[in-house]
């Protein structure tokens, strides 16, 4: 038996003001996706952006459902729109920003669990890592340099 140690590292900043210019056009971005997702039974808004290597940016946001599991989430509704209109432009960055008309979010939102295997393909894909920038509605922003840093062991076509 051996032991073996991941960690990642993140950049956290304090709130949006101290992000550079370009994070903070991306993020703009996930922030005016977010203001228009479909969440009626959560409350809960998410959105997100992508930008590409062509300069042009993605975005989508959470749609949901009456029958609840036949909604989406934003990650995924952005990453099949880059993927099915751009299917061989890079992606050079992804930012998320999530709120709720119940409470303040003032937490880093990372993307859910089946969102962080949906993008991992695309990553993988242009064998080339995108940072991930997150946030709530206010507060801190984490920065990862890559979708694999939230997606440690992740699934891939090599075990197929
Ligand atoms: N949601 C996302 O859009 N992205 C995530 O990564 C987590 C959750 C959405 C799905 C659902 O519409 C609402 O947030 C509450 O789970």
């Amino acid at each position: 038996m051996r032991k073996i140690k991941i960690s990642i590292s993140a950049a956290v900043f304090n709130d949006i003001t101290e992000l550079s210019f370009e994070d903070r056009t991306l993020m703009d971005k996930a922030i005016g996706a977010r203001k228009k997702a479909y969440a009626p039974y959560s409350k809960f808004s998410v959105g997100a952006a992508l930008l590409l290597e062509n300069n042009e940016i993605v975005t989508g946001n959470n749609q949901e459902n009456a029958a609840y599991p036949s909604g989406m989430c934003a990650e995924r509704v952005a990453i099949w729109k880059a993927g099915s209109d751009f299917p061989n432009v890079k992606i050079l960055q992804l930012a998320i920003s999530a709120s709720s008309s119940i409470s303040k979010v003032d937490k880093p939102v990372g993307p859910c669990g089946a969102c962080r295997q949906s993008l991992s393909e695309y990553e993988i894909k242009q064998k080339q890592p995108f940072p991930v920038l997150f946030m709530g509605e206010v507060g801190e922003i984490i920065k990862t340099a890559s979708l694999d840093a939230l997606l440690p062991f992740s699934f891939d076509s090599s075990y197929l």
